[in-house]
């Protein structure tokens, strides 16, 4: 008999999910018919072209949109269930803080919407600071802070509530090469330390494989899945895996399903 352990448990479901924007003669096809799962605790990426609808069904599982047709269930509840239960929290691109507000306050913005007792407040901020690199920073506004961590006040946000659920829409990509690494590498400790489920919106290769378990690919016009790949992974310290043969291989293996010609990257996109 398998253990619970290796029987994966969806936390999200996603059933043929088609999404129109606009009225007759303006519509915009943006999504259709996607279907996938995502397991409790898994880190899947969601990759594909700018414009093939990644950030469109990040927003409907996030209840911040409407589907044209088709059913998202977050453990069985319809999103805004979930929204409303603070199941998830969500980063953005931008990480969209309050300047008025110090670090230390913008991450315990969350806790004072949702009358959570003022005493808490501390001890939960404290920790995602620690968690975050930001604690020496605690008292500072984002106008004096990095991109990066700002980006990081962002995530630690986005975890006060402590949500089973994380999504992520392309949090790292205004970043410079060399933060983005860091906080990729730092998203992936944070990833083993809480064991949130995460869903992170990219259109880099390197950057899918090097934090996913699964990666599912979209091609565009409209968004449709076009394949799902699980990432193998290799034992030891994540800041070689870069380096590792298996990473170029699993790079190589994505790449080609952007590609018609399987043998060919010259070939057309999908
Ligand atoms: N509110 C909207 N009204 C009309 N069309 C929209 C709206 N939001 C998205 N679209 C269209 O839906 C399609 C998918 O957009 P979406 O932003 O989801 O793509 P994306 O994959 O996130 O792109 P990027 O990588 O550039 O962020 C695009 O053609 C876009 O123009
Ligand atoms: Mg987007």
């Amino acid at each position: 008999m398998l253990s619970d352990e290796a029987v994966p448990s969806t936390e999200i479901a996603v059933e043929r999910i088609s999404m129109v924007f606009g009225k007759k003669d303006h519509e915009v096809e943006a999504l259709r018919d996607v279907s996938f799962e995502i397991y409790k605790n898994e880190f899947v990426s969601l990759l594909g072209p700018s414009g093939c609808g990644k950030s469109t069904l990040l927003r409907l599982m996030a209840d911040l949109l409407e589907p044209t047709s088709g059913r998202i269930t977050i453990g069985q509840e319809h999103p805004r269930e979930m929204r409303l239960r603070r199941k998830f929290g969500i980063v953005f691109q931008n990480p969209t803080l309050f300047e008025w507000r110090t670090v230390k306050d913008n991450i315990e913005l969350p806790l004072e919407v949702f009358g959570i007792k003022k005493s808490e407040y501390s001890k939960i901020s404290d920790q995602l600071l620690e968690m975050v690199g930001l604690t020496p920073f605690k008292h500072h506004y984002p106008w004096q802070l990095s991109g990066g961590m700002q980006q990081r006040v962002a995530i630690a946000r986005a975890l006060s509530l402590d949500p089973p659920i994380l999504f992520m829409d392309e949090p790292f990509s205004a970043l410079d090469e060399f933060t983005k690494e860091k906080l990729q590498l730092d998203l992936l400790e944070i990833k083993k330390k809480t064991n949130k489920t995460i869903v992170f919106v990219t259109h880099s290769i390197p950057e899918a494989v090097f934090l996913s378990d699964r990666v599912i690919v979209l091609s565009s016009h409209p968004g449709r899945v076009h394949s799902i790949l699980n990432m193998d992974r290799e034992e030891g310290s994540p800041s070689l895996v870069r380096q590792s043969g298996l990473f170029h291989e699993m790079t190589a293996a994505v790449r080609k399903c952007f590609y018609k010609e399987s043998d060919s990257l010259d070939g057309q996109m999908v």
